[in-house]
Protein backbone atom coordinates (compact mmCIF):
# COMPACT_ATOMS: atom_id res chain seq x y z
CA UNK A 1 0.00 0.00 0.00
CA UNK A 2 1.49 3.55 -0.85
CA UNK A 3 2.33 6.39 1.06
CA UNK A 4 0.69 9.49 0.44
CA UNK A 5 3.63 12.62 0.45
CA UNK A 6 2.00 15.96 0.57
CA UNK A 7 4.29 18.76 -0.71
CA UNK A 8 6.59 15.75 -1.96
CA UNK A 9 8.25 17.82 -4.87
CA UNK A 10 9.63 20.61 -2.66
CA UNK A 11 13.28 20.53 -0.95
CA UNK A 12 12.74 18.03 1.57
CA UNK A 13 9.80 16.04 0.12
CA UNK A 14 12.03 15.39 -2.91
CA UNK A 15 14.57 14.10 -0.74
CA UNK A 16 12.58 11.81 0.90
CA UNK A 17 10.88 10.83 -1.88
CA UNK A 18 13.85 9.28 -3.44
CA UNK A 19 14.48 7.89 0.09
CA UNK A 20 11.15 6.39 -0.14
CA UNK A 21 11.08 4.76 -3.33
CA UNK A 22 14.98 3.67 -2.99
CA UNK A 23 13.58 1.45 -0.41
CA UNK A 24 11.28 0.03 -1.78
CA UNK A 25 7.62 2.40 -1.14
CA UNK A 26 5.71 2.73 -3.38
CA UNK A 27 4.64 6.73 -3.47
CA UNK A 28 1.82 9.05 -4.02
CA UNK A 29 2.59 12.94 -4.27
CA UNK A 30 0.45 15.39 -3.73
CA UNK A 31 1.15 19.16 -4.67
CA UNK A 32 -0.27 22.18 -5.51
CA UNK A 33 3.28 23.86 -6.61
CA UNK A 34 2.82 27.07 -4.82
CA UNK A 35 6.65 26.88 -4.09
CA UNK A 36 7.92 24.36 -6.33
CA UNK A 37 8.50 22.70 -9.85
CA UNK A 38 7.46 19.15 -11.33
CA UNK A 39 10.72 19.36 -12.69
CA UNK A 40 11.54 17.90 -9.08
CA UNK A 41 9.65 15.22 -9.83
CA UNK A 42 10.60 14.60 -12.75
CA UNK A 43 14.24 14.34 -11.60
CA UNK A 44 13.34 12.04 -8.77
CA UNK A 45 11.55 9.46 -11.04
CA UNK A 46 15.10 9.45 -13.44
CA UNK A 47 17.39 9.42 -10.18
CA UNK A 48 15.26 6.42 -8.75
CA UNK A 49 14.34 4.54 -11.90
CA UNK A 50 11.05 4.42 -10.31
CA UNK A 51 7.33 5.31 -11.29
CA UNK A 52 5.05 6.97 -9.20
CA UNK A 53 1.48 9.07 -9.76
CA UNK A 54 1.46 12.72 -8.80
CA UNK A 55 -1.73 14.72 -8.62
CA UNK A 56 -1.29 18.58 -8.92
CA UNK A 57 -3.74 19.66 -5.75
CA UNK A 58 -4.36 21.72 -3.24
CA UNK A 59 -5.18 20.28 0.97
CA UNK A 60 -7.90 22.71 0.31
CA UNK A 61 -9.96 21.23 -2.26
CA UNK A 62 -11.67 18.66 -0.28
CA UNK A 63 -12.97 17.01 -3.37
CA UNK A 64 -9.97 16.20 -4.86
CA UNK A 65 -8.15 15.06 -2.13
CA UNK A 66 -11.33 12.12 -1.25
CA UNK A 67 -10.90 11.57 -5.25
CA UNK A 68 -7.06 10.57 -4.04
CA UNK A 69 -8.39 8.61 -1.32
CA UNK A 70 -10.86 7.17 -2.93
CA UNK A 71 -8.73 5.84 -6.03
CA UNK A 72 -5.86 4.59 -3.46
CA UNK A 73 -5.11 3.00 -0.83
CA UNK A 74 -2.99 4.91 1.18
CA UNK A 75 -1.04 3.21 3.89
CA UNK A 76 0.28 6.04 5.76
CA UNK A 77 0.98 10.16 4.95
CA UNK A 78 4.18 12.11 5.09
CA UNK A 79 3.06 15.98 5.19
CA UNK A 80 5.46 18.44 4.07
CA UNK A 81 3.08 20.67 2.20
CA UNK A 82 3.34 23.96 3.68
CA UNK A 83 4.35 27.83 3.52
CA UNK A 84 7.43 28.37 5.41
CA UNK A 85 8.95 31.76 4.85
CA UNK A 86 9.04 33.30 8.50
CA UNK A 87 9.32 36.90 6.86
CA UNK A 88 6.07 36.04 4.31
CA UNK A 89 4.17 35.03 7.46
CA UNK A 90 4.44 38.11 9.11
CA UNK A 91 3.06 39.81 5.90
CA UNK A 92 0.50 37.34 5.50
CA UNK A 93 -0.95 35.74 8.41
CA UNK A 94 -4.15 34.75 7.33
CA UNK A 95 -2.73 33.03 3.87
CA UNK A 96 -0.03 31.32 6.46
CA UNK A 97 -2.79 29.97 8.81
CA UNK A 98 -5.10 28.90 6.37
CA UNK A 99 -2.53 26.71 4.01
CA UNK A 100 -0.87 25.36 7.09
CA UNK A 101 -3.40 25.03 9.57
CA UNK A 102 -6.95 24.41 7.68
CA UNK A 103 -4.97 22.78 4.89
CA UNK A 104 -3.60 20.09 7.72
CA UNK A 105 -7.37 19.97 9.05
CA UNK A 106 -8.73 19.32 5.70
CA UNK A 107 -6.07 16.46 5.30
CA UNK A 108 -6.70 14.86 8.60
CA UNK A 109 -10.33 14.52 8.05
CA UNK A 110 -10.45 13.29 4.64
CA UNK A 111 -7.79 10.61 6.60
CA UNK A 112 -9.93 10.01 9.16
CA UNK A 113 -13.46 9.45 6.88
CA UNK A 114 -11.20 6.72 5.02
CA UNK A 115 -9.45 4.90 8.02
CA UNK A 116 -6.01 6.38 7.77
CA UNK A 117 -4.52 7.23 10.81
CA UNK A 118 -0.73 6.99 10.27
CA UNK A 119 1.04 10.59 9.86
CA UNK A 120 4.46 11.92 9.83
CA UNK A 121 4.72 15.95 10.17
CA UNK A 122 7.04 18.35 9.70
CA UNK A 123 7.66 20.75 12.56
CA UNK A 124 10.65 23.33 13.32
CA UNK A 125 12.94 23.68 15.69
CA UNK A 126 10.75 27.22 15.34
CA UNK A 127 8.28 25.88 18.06
CA UNK A 128 10.89 26.01 20.85
CA UNK A 129 11.32 29.86 20.17
CA UNK A 130 13.86 31.29 22.25
CA UNK A 131 15.50 28.18 24.17
CA UNK A 132 16.62 28.82 27.61
CA UNK A 133 19.47 27.15 27.03
CA UNK A 134 20.99 24.73 23.93
CA UNK A 135 21.06 21.42 23.39
CA UNK A 136 17.29 21.66 22.94
CA UNK A 137 15.48 18.37 24.06
CA UNK A 138 11.70 17.63 22.99
CA UNK A 139 10.39 18.30 26.80
CA UNK A 140 11.50 22.19 26.59
CA UNK A 141 8.96 24.46 26.73
CA UNK A 142 7.02 25.53 23.67
CA UNK A 143 6.16 29.06 22.24
CA UNK A 144 6.21 30.85 18.99
CA UNK A 145 7.29 34.41 17.79
CA UNK A 146 5.47 35.22 14.05
CA UNK A 147 3.21 33.38 12.46
CA UNK A 148 5.24 30.76 10.46
CA UNK A 149 5.96 29.52 13.57
CA UNK A 150 2.71 29.71 15.47
CA UNK A 151 0.90 27.32 12.43
CA UNK A 152 3.64 24.59 13.51
CA UNK A 153 2.84 25.00 16.86
CA UNK A 154 -0.96 25.10 16.09
CA UNK A 155 -0.57 21.61 14.07
CA UNK A 156 1.29 20.41 16.87
CA UNK A 157 -1.87 21.05 19.67
CA UNK A 158 -4.21 19.86 17.00
CA UNK A 159 -2.36 16.75 15.96
CA UNK A 160 -1.89 15.94 19.60
CA UNK A 161 -5.77 16.86 20.61
CA UNK A 162 -6.49 14.38 17.82
CA UNK A 163 -4.39 11.98 18.99
CA UNK A 164 -6.35 11.64 22.73
CA UNK A 165 -10.12 11.94 20.91
CA UNK A 166 -9.19 8.68 18.84
CA UNK A 167 -6.13 6.46 19.69
CA UNK A 168 -5.69 4.50 17.21
CA UNK A 169 -4.04 7.60 15.55
CA UNK A 170 -0.22 7.23 15.66
CA UNK A 171 1.52 10.18 14.60
CA UNK A 172 5.06 11.27 14.12
CA UNK A 173 5.86 14.93 15.00
CA UNK A 174 9.47 15.85 13.37
CA UNK A 175 11.10 19.12 14.67
CA UNK A 176 13.84 20.08 11.56
CA UNK A 177 16.76 21.69 12.62
CA UNK A 178 18.02 23.83 9.67
CA UNK A 179 18.13 20.90 5.98
CA UNK A 180 21.42 22.42 3.60
CA UNK A 181 22.91 20.39 0.79
CA UNK A 182 21.12 18.11 -1.70
CA UNK A 183 21.21 14.92 -3.11
CA UNK A 184 24.57 13.66 -4.28
CA UNK A 185 23.65 13.62 -7.71
CA UNK A 186 23.35 17.62 -7.81
CA UNK A 187 19.95 16.80 -9.67
CA UNK A 188 17.71 17.56 -6.92
CA UNK A 189 18.11 20.62 -4.05
CA UNK A 190 16.78 23.76 -2.69
CA UNK A 191 15.28 26.32 -5.16
CA UNK A 192 13.66 29.29 -3.11
CA UNK A 193 11.47 31.33 -5.18
CA UNK A 194 13.48 34.81 -5.86
CA UNK A 195 16.39 36.21 -2.78
CA UNK A 196 16.98 33.42 -0.23
CA UNK A 197 16.25 33.91 3.38
CA UNK A 198 18.56 30.77 4.78
CA UNK A 199 21.85 31.00 5.17
CA UNK A 200 23.07 28.40 2.66
CA UNK A 201 21.15 29.22 -0.62
CA UNK A 202 22.28 32.66 -0.04
CA UNK A 203 25.91 31.37 0.19
CA UNK A 204 25.46 29.54 -2.66
CA UNK A 205 24.20 32.17 -5.04
CA UNK A 206 26.98 34.88 -3.80
CA UNK A 207 29.74 32.46 -4.58
CA UNK A 208 27.81 31.44 -7.80
CA UNK A 209 28.02 35.31 -8.56
CA UNK A 210 24.04 35.91 -8.61
CA UNK A 211 24.31 38.11 -5.41
CA UNK A 212 27.28 40.33 -4.82
CA UNK A 213 27.60 39.48 -0.85
CA UNK A 214 26.53 37.87 1.91
CA UNK A 215 25.18 40.20 5.31
CA UNK A 216 26.39 38.22 8.44
CA UNK A 217 23.45 39.26 10.42
CA UNK A 218 25.09 40.16 13.72
CA UNK A 219 28.50 39.45 15.59
CA UNK A 220 27.60 40.24 19.09
CA UNK A 221 25.75 37.15 20.17
CA UNK A 222 26.54 34.98 23.23
CA UNK A 223 28.13 32.63 21.02
CA UNK A 224 32.23 31.97 20.58
CA UNK A 225 32.89 34.12 17.75
CA UNK A 226 29.46 36.23 18.11
CA UNK A 227 27.63 35.07 15.31
CA UNK A 228 24.57 32.92 15.22
CA UNK A 229 25.31 29.02 16.12
CA UNK A 230 22.30 26.69 14.21
CA UNK A 231 22.24 23.06 13.73
CA UNK A 232 22.44 22.41 9.96
CA UNK A 233 21.40 18.83 8.43
CA UNK A 234 22.05 16.97 5.32
CA UNK A 235 19.06 17.02 3.65
CA UNK A 236 19.19 13.41 2.95
CA UNK A 237 20.05 12.77 6.29
CA UNK A 238 16.88 14.23 7.47
CA UNK A 239 15.27 12.50 4.38
CA UNK A 240 16.16 9.52 6.09
CA UNK A 241 14.48 10.24 9.64
CA UNK A 242 11.58 10.40 7.91
CA UNK A 243 12.04 6.62 6.79
CA UNK A 244 12.44 5.60 10.15
CA UNK A 245 9.40 7.72 11.57
CA UNK A 246 7.61 5.91 9.66
CA UNK A 247 8.52 2.36 10.93
CA UNK A 248 7.87 3.87 14.54
CA UNK A 249 4.27 4.93 13.55
CA UNK A 250 3.48 1.27 11.61
CA UNK A 251 4.77 0.08 15.13
CA UNK A 252 2.66 2.15 17.82
CA UNK A 253 0.19 4.58 18.25
CA UNK A 254 -0.01 8.02 19.97
CA UNK A 255 1.95 11.17 19.18
CA UNK A 256 5.69 11.69 19.61
CA UNK A 257 7.60 14.68 18.55
CA UNK A 258 11.14 13.73 17.79
CA UNK A 259 13.98 16.71 17.04
CA UNK A 260 15.54 16.12 13.72
CA UNK A 261 19.60 17.69 14.14
CA UNK A 262 22.92 16.59 14.60
CA UNK A 263 23.35 17.72 17.94
CA UNK A 264 26.20 20.13 16.84
CA UNK A 265 26.24 23.72 16.01
CA UNK A 266 28.17 25.90 13.70
CA UNK A 267 28.29 29.49 13.62
CA UNK A 268 27.92 31.86 10.57
CA UNK A 269 31.39 32.16 10.38
CA UNK A 270 32.30 28.70 10.71
CA UNK A 271 29.82 27.95 7.85
CA UNK A 272 31.76 30.66 5.72
CA UNK A 273 34.91 28.85 6.53
CA UNK A 274 33.80 25.35 5.40
CA UNK A 275 32.14 26.44 2.42
CA UNK A 276 35.05 28.31 0.86
CA UNK A 277 37.00 25.33 2.27
CA UNK A 278 34.66 22.73 0.58
CA UNK A 279 34.11 24.66 -2.79
CA UNK A 280 37.19 26.74 -3.64
CA UNK A 281 34.83 29.62 -4.34
CA UNK A 282 35.47 33.55 -2.94
CA UNK A 283 32.46 34.48 -0.38
CA UNK A 284 32.49 38.42 0.14
CA UNK A 285 31.02 39.14 3.35
CA UNK A 286 29.81 42.01 5.38
CA UNK A 287 29.01 41.94 9.06
CA UNK A 288 25.87 44.07 9.43
CA UNK A 289 23.40 44.17 12.55
CA UNK A 290 20.71 41.64 13.96
CA UNK A 291 17.97 40.25 12.00
CA UNK A 292 15.03 40.74 13.86
CA UNK A 293 13.21 37.89 15.51
CA UNK A 294 16.73 35.71 15.28
CA UNK A 295 18.14 33.68 18.23
CA UNK A 296 21.66 33.44 19.18
CA UNK A 297 22.15 30.15 19.04
CA UNK A 298 19.78 26.81 18.31
CA UNK A 299 20.77 23.46 18.34
CA UNK A 300 19.54 19.82 18.98
CA UNK A 301 19.61 17.54 21.86
CA UNK A 302 18.78 14.53 18.76
CA UNK A 303 18.91 11.76 21.84
CA UNK A 304 15.34 11.08 21.75
CA UNK A 305 15.28 10.17 18.04
CA UNK A 306 18.42 8.21 18.22
CA UNK A 307 16.86 6.07 20.91
CA UNK A 308 13.19 5.54 19.69
CA UNK A 309 13.58 5.59 16.24
CA UNK A 310 17.61 4.35 15.54
CA UNK A 311 18.23 7.63 13.56
CA UNK A 312 21.48 9.60 13.76
CA UNK A 313 22.83 11.65 11.46
CA UNK A 314 25.44 10.79 9.68
CA UNK A 315 26.82 13.27 7.29
CA UNK A 316 29.30 16.31 8.10
CA UNK A 317 29.32 19.63 7.44
CA UNK A 318 32.21 19.54 4.58
CA UNK A 319 29.79 17.43 2.93
CA UNK A 320 26.84 19.89 3.16
CA UNK A 321 28.60 22.52 1.32
CA UNK A 322 30.25 20.05 -1.33
CA UNK A 323 26.60 18.95 -2.16
CA UNK A 324 24.75 22.26 -1.86
CA UNK A 325 27.32 23.76 -3.82
CA UNK A 326 27.16 21.00 -6.56
CA UNK A 327 23.36 21.55 -7.06
CA UNK A 328 24.21 25.44 -7.20
CA UNK A 329 26.71 25.19 -9.74
CA UNK A 330 24.98 22.57 -12.22
CA UNK A 331 21.87 24.22 -11.39
CA UNK A 332 22.22 27.90 -11.54
CA UNK A 333 18.46 28.94 -11.55
CA UNK A 334 17.53 25.65 -10.36
CA UNK A 335 15.13 23.82 -11.80
CA UNK A 336 14.11 26.62 -14.25
CA UNK A 337 17.15 26.32 -15.62
CA UNK A 338 16.07 24.04 -19.11
CA UNK A 339 13.31 26.20 -20.04
CA UNK A 340 15.52 29.49 -19.73
CA UNK A 341 18.36 27.82 -21.84
CA UNK A 342 15.78 26.59 -24.20
CA UNK A 343 14.61 30.18 -24.69
CA UNK A 344 18.35 31.38 -24.93
CA UNK A 345 18.60 29.07 -28.01
CA UNK A 346 15.41 29.97 -29.42
CA UNK A 347 16.15 33.87 -29.53
N1 LIG B 1 22.14 34.45 8.39
C1 LIG B 1 23.02 35.45 7.99
N2 LIG B 1 22.85 35.98 6.76
C2 LIG B 1 21.87 35.59 5.89
C3 LIG B 1 20.97 34.57 6.31
C4 LIG B 1 21.15 34.03 7.57
O1 LIG B 1 23.92 35.83 8.73
O2 LIG B 1 21.78 36.14 4.78
C5 LIG B 1 22.33 33.84 9.71
C6 LIG B 1 21.13 33.99 10.64
O3 LIG B 1 21.21 35.19 11.35
C7 LIG B 1 21.27 32.73 11.52
C8 LIG B 1 21.88 31.70 10.55
O4 LIG B 1 22.48 32.45 9.51
O5 LIG B 1 22.19 32.98 12.55
C9 LIG B 1 20.85 30.76 9.96
O6 LIG B 1 19.81 31.51 9.37
P1 LIG B 1 18.69 30.82 8.45
O7 LIG B 1 17.79 31.90 7.96
O8 LIG B 1 19.35 29.95 7.45
O9 LIG B 1 17.95 29.84 9.45
P2 LIG B 1 17.13 30.18 10.77
O10 LIG B 1 17.70 29.30 11.83
O11 LIG B 1 17.03 31.61 11.07
O12 LIG B 1 15.68 29.74 10.31
C10 LIG B 1 15.39 28.38 10.22
C11 LIG B 1 14.23 28.14 9.26
C12 LIG B 1 12.96 28.73 9.77
C13 LIG B 1 12.72 28.32 11.18
C14 LIG B 1 13.93 28.63 12.02
C15 LIG B 1 13.79 28.19 13.44
O13 LIG B 1 14.52 28.70 7.99
O14 LIG B 1 11.92 28.24 8.98
O15 LIG B 1 15.06 27.96 11.48
O16 LIG B 1 13.69 26.82 13.50
F1 LIG B 1 11.66 28.98 11.67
Amino acid sequence: MPILVTGGAGYIGSHTCVELLNAGYEIIVVDNFSNSKPEALKRVGELTGKRFISYRADLLDREELEFIFTRHRIEAVIHFAGFKAVGESVRMPLEYYMNNVAGTIALCQAMAKFGIKKLVFSSSATVYGVPEKVPISEDFPLSAMNPYGRSKLMIEDILRDLAVSDTEWSIGILRYFNPIGAHKSGRIGEDPNGVPNNLMPYITQVAAGKLNRLSVFGDDYDTPDGTGVRDYIHVVDLAKGHLKALEKIFSSTGVEAYNLGTGRGYSVLEMIAAFIEASGMELPYTIVGRRPGDVGACFADPTKAGNELGWTADKGIAEMCEDAWRWQANNPNGYEEESIRMEQVRS
